[in-house]
């Protein structure tokens, strides 16, 4: 495997835990998003994680300073000089389809370009491109430095080559790969996802308030996050485009997403991000306080 120079675009809540990992584990990151803004909240945010992993002993000075070091920030990449490609812009099928078609044209042949979307179909992504051997899913988990594994998505045409690189760096990042086949939601989603709309039904029905809904899953089911506060994680719009995802292309109407899910996101209140979800983080982002959602 000769990748050295690893591009990651978007750098939200999974991108910047992608570039921080890929950093980390020696590679060449270029980071992209569309302002310098969002680039110096992702280099803040690096920063932050890295320092604290500083505090904890875990690595040295000197290892967060080099992976700092092995990062560059841009809103205008050179794609030609890309070894290896993960896409990770919010999760809006149109915004992915032309990235593709871009990263297609400008990347050198030969290189991978991965996905880290959490349901957008991998066959559909590759079917924008002249490459669908060398186009992969490599679904990160949030929050990336911490969580183990990468469900690894072959769409209908990845070949095994494809499959066996993206399984090496997955590896060389630290990371437990899993390979699964290309359907909506692939597992993780398929699976955490319905259960975290029925938290929300449970909510708008009044069958419980937010603390008791994650205390039941926590406390009875041994989860360590509730699935309200899980969701709060993970970004409510990003839910609701999966939840979507789900209702559309798997036609079946136990998927319909949540109405208070999407009066959630159309008020603006996204969860940790935006300081708001069924929780409230304004105050101590660490102990938030649940609040009164109808
Ligand atoms: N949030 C999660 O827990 C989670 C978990 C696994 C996978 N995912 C997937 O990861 C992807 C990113 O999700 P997120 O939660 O980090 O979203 P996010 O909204 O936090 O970040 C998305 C970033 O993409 C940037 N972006 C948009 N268009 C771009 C473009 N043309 N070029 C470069 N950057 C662009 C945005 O400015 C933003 O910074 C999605 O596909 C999502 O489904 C999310």
């Amino acid at each position: 495997m000769d990748i050295q120079k690893f591009y990651v675009l978007g750098t939200g809540t999974m991108g910047n835990g992608i570039v921080q990992v890929a950093a980390q584990t020696g590679f060449d990151v270029t980071a992209v998003d569309i302002n310098q803004d969002l680039l110096d909240k992702a280099k803040a945010m690096i920063g932050k994680n890295l320092g604290r992993m500083v505090k904890k002993e875990k690595i040295s000075q000197e290892d967060a300073d080099a992976a700092l070091n092995r990062i560059t920030f841009t809103t205008e990449p050179d794609f030609g000089q890309a070894d290896f490609v993960v896409e990770a812009v919010s999760e809006n099928p149109d915004l992915k389809d032309k990235i593709f078609k871009k990263l297609d044209e400008e990347c050198k042949e030969g290189v991978i370009l991965a996905s880290n979307t959490s349901t957008i179909s991998i066959t559909r992504l590759a079917a924008n491109t002249n490459r669908a051997d060398k186009v992969i899913g490599m679904h990160f988990m949030n929050p990336v430095p911490m969580m183990k594994l990468v469900e690894v998505i072959n769409g209908l045409k990845t070949s095994d080559e494809t499959y066996k690189v993206v399984d090496e760096l997955a590896k060389k990042m630290g990371k437990i790969p899993i390979l699964v086949n290309d359907y909506p939601g692939f597992v993780s989603n398929r699976i955490l996802m319905p259960m975290i709309n029925e938290a929300v039904y449970a909510l708008m029905e009044g069958v419980a308030e937010v603390e008791a809904i994650d205390g039941v899953m926590k406390l009875g089911m041994a989860h360590p996050m509730g699935p309200l506060r899980l969701a709060d994680l993970i970004g409510l719009d990003v839910c609701l485009a999966i939840m979507e995802v789900l209702f559309t292309d798997l036609a079946d109407t136990k998927y319909r997403p949540c109405p208070l899910l999407k009066k959630m996101v159309a008020s603006g209140d996204l969860g940790n991000k935006t300081g708001k979800g069924f929780y409230d983080y304004t105050e101590d982002p660490k102990n938030p306080v649940a609040r009164t959602v109808r």
